[in-house]
């Protein structure tokens, strides 16, 4: 996957679009485009995309068009194209270098995703920071303060989900997993040496997140608060700093779209070995 597709999402919507972001990824063939891409472009079947301000050379972009065009048009084509375009692997692969990308991308809708834990209530929902997706260990990385109410649960009930969300590609992504807490080992050392100490300022709060405040106040002290710390600043927050290490069950993938939807789960036993199935979006 190249890094022009990340950054600018589907380019075959902003041809449709007539998007003049210069966005087309440099070999647009090897990603799987919308379904959509072959349905807009016919209704619309006078547009001609225009040529992009980008790498692509106008050639390769017209056939490109009239290729998506003629299995537009012609049934049996285009379910091949979108199974071509669709594999499973494919499918997964895709999802892979995503999540192993958004930690280090700003913008990417992946790096905040949604975490779900079982509280005594219930289901708990919050937003966190995606901080590493390790494929080898089919893990998922997050960090959060030892005394936050997640903590707790996390070690009544290991099972976990992530939810992640791009809508640009309308992919939804939701992750099962059994997590596991790191604290003061190895793993978290490398963690927390590995972090910016702007991403370890609030491992110096003074109280336990979510503890009922006289006033509004950023629970920093006082001599820390409104600027960054330095390395030595936040190195006492390391006591409080835990490394949530979530190893993949299942993933269920979703794409949106209004010609059709496609769904798929992928599952992986405690082996590590894996099935695959499409699904009934
Ligand atoms: C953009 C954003 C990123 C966040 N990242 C994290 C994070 O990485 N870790 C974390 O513990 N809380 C993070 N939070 C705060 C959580 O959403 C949540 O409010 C807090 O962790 C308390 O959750 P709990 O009471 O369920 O433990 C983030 C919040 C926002 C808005």
């Amino acid at each position: 996957m190249t890094n022009s597709w990340r950054r600018c999402g589907d380019p075959w919507k902003a041809f449709a679009s007539r998007s003049s972001k210069p966005c087309a990824p440099r070999n647009a063939t090897t990603h799987y485009p919308s379904i959509n891409s072959f349905v807009d472009v016919t209704a619309a079947a006078d547009i001609i995309p225009p040529i992009p301000r980008c790498p692509l050379s106008a050639t390769r972009i017209l056939v490109t068009c009239f290729t998506s065009l003629r299995a537009s048009r012609d049934p049996t084509r285009r379910a091949f194209a979108i199974d071509d375009l669709h594999s499973l692997d494919q499918i997964l692969a895709d999802v892979f270098d995503e999540l192993e990308h958004a930690p280090s991308q700003p913008d990417h809708p992946w790096r905040l995703p949604v975490l779900g834990t079982t509280g005594s209530h219930g289901c708990e929902l919050r937003t966190v920071v995606l901080r590493k997706f390790a494929p080898a260990q089919l893990a998922l990385y997050c960090h959060t303060d030892l005394r936050s109410p997640k903590v707790a649960q996390l070690q009544q009930h290991p099972r976990t989900s992530w939810l992640f969300y791009h809508p640009g590609r309308r992919v939804q992504v939701r992750v099962t997993g059994i997590t596991q807490l790191h604290q003061g080992d190895a793993l978290a050392n490398e963690f927390w040496n590995a972090s910016a100490p702007a991403s370890l300022n609030l491992y110096r709060a003074l109280r336990a997140p979510g503890t009922i405040e006289a006033a509004p106040s950023s629970n920093l002290p006082p001599e820390l608060a409104g600027r960054p710390l330095t390395r030595e600043e936040v190195e006492p927050g390391r006591q409080l700093f835990v490394l949530i290490e979530t190893t993949l069950q299942s993933i269920d993938w979703l794409r949106i779209d209004q010609s059709g939807s496609l769904r798929a789960l992928f599952k992986w036993d405690a082996e590590g070995k894996r099935t695959a199935n499409w699904v009934a979006p």
